[in-house]
């Protein structure tokens, strides 16, 4: 068992990453050991419902704990303010109180719907992350991002709300789409790139075999990859600053996942995003040739593309591109490498930005 200790601004807010094998074999003990709630909702959709979720419901009911199970049609469009506020009514006609726990039982769309209702009802009650991909395990269940999106763009509303634990169990991959796993290791990759080279070895050195759930090393690499998260979060928890490394690949991620109609799964988008990047680092931030062959190597050697999809519009991820970075300022913050593990956050004019990355989107279609 490895436990990393999230520390943050506020100890109210700080709290424990634990990763084992089977842990959620004993989730009652890990409960109790947090706090007493009055009722437990378990968040899911409907594919990890039958995987996961409907076992710990069994589990807990026979540990005489009071749990309600909420499940959600799978993938990203299910990410929405209705469903939010759908959950909402059925937690008041459940009878949840503040003295109630959410439990997000599943990928990154069930984790940032679960944190964003746990935000909003009743002013905010607490929540425990217990994710089931790759992707959410080392990424999207730490550091408390929560959100929704709207059809204009990814993840515009919004909070910050910071689980009070978070419960990894690598044995729930098992069920995971090789496909799936891939998307994870985008994750993995871009923070190994951006701030852990010794991550980025254990990856290389284990190439696409760390794709098999059972492989020896996987848990290594989670644990590391989530150690990186906190230490960068909990420097920057609301990403004024150094936080805003962990968006490496994902100026163009976000802007092709939107182009797609998201279609394109979050992980792939991130990986071309990350192939845009490094192209840019080469350019713009002096990462040298052999570098930059070594990074954008270990995307391909977990079978990850870093071409843009030819059913993807390159004016329209240039459009998407304009259009999402202006929501966020006059400048985008756009995340390249000096040199493997140490990036450089360069603050590039929106109108700039278009003229920049077009030649090199074109050369990479
Ligand atoms: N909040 C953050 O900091 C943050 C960070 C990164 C990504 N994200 C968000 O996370 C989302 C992507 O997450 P994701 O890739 O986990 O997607 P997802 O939640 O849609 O899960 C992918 C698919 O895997 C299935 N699945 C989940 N666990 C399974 C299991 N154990 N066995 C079999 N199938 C399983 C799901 O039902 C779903 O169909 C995006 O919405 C992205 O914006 C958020
Ligand atoms: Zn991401």
């Amino acid at each position: 068992m490895t436990t990393i200790r999230l520390n943050l601004s506020s100890p109210d807010r700080s709290h424990d990453v634990v990763v084992e094998r089977g842990i959620l074999r004993r989730l009652h003990q890990e409960l109790r050991q947090v706090a007493d709630f009055s009722r437990i909702g378990l968040v899911t959709d409907d594919v990890v419902r039958r995987y996961v979720a409907e076992a710990l419901q069994t589990e807990l009911r026979g540990r005489g704990m009071e749990t309600v199970l909420f499940s959600f049609p799978a993938g990203e469009k299910t990410k929405s303010v209705e469903t939010v506020l759908d959950l909402c009514r059925r937690l008041l006609t459940s009878g949840f109180d503040r003295r109630s726990v959410l439990l997000a039982v599943g990928g990154g769309v069930v984790g940032d719907i679960t944190g964003f209702a746990a935000a909003i009802y009743l002013r905010g009650i607490r929540f425990i992350q217990v994710p089931t991909t790759l992707l959410a395990q080392v990424d999207s269940a730490i550091g408390g991002k929560t959100g929704v999106d709207l059809t204009s763009g990814k993840n515009l509303i919004g909070s910050f709300h910071q689980p009070l634990l978070v419960l990894i169990d690598p044995d729930v991959l098992a069920t995971l789409p090789r496909e799936a796993m891939q998307e994870g290791f985008a994750e993995v990759i871009k923070v190994a790139l951006a701030a852990d080279p010794i991550l980025l070895k254990l990856v290389e050195d284990h190439g696409a075999d760390l794709l098999d759930p059972l492989h020896r090393k996987l848990e290594e690499v989670i644990v590391r990859a989530c150690q990186a998260k906190c230490r960068v979060v909990s420097q920057d928890e609301q990403e004024a600053g150094l936080r805003r490394i962990l968006n490496f690949g994902h100026t163009v991620g976000h802007a092709l996942e939107a182009a797609s109609g998201y279609t394109l799964s979050h992980g792939r988008a991130v990986a071309v995003g990350m192939g845009a990047a490094i192209r840019c680092s080469e350019l713009w931030a002096g990462l040298e040739r052999d570098q930059a062959t070594r990074a954008l190597g270990v995307i391909e050697r977990l079978g990850l593309s870093t071409k843009i999809p030819a059913e993807v519009e390159l004016e329209a991820v240039l459009a998407s591109l304009e259009r999402d970075k202006k929501i966020e300022g006059e400048v985008c913050h756009f995340v390249l490498l000096g040199k493997i593990g140490t990036p450089v956050v360069k603050a590039i004019p929106i109108r700039e930005l278009r003229m920049e990355l077009e030649e090199i989107l074109r050369e990479m279609a």
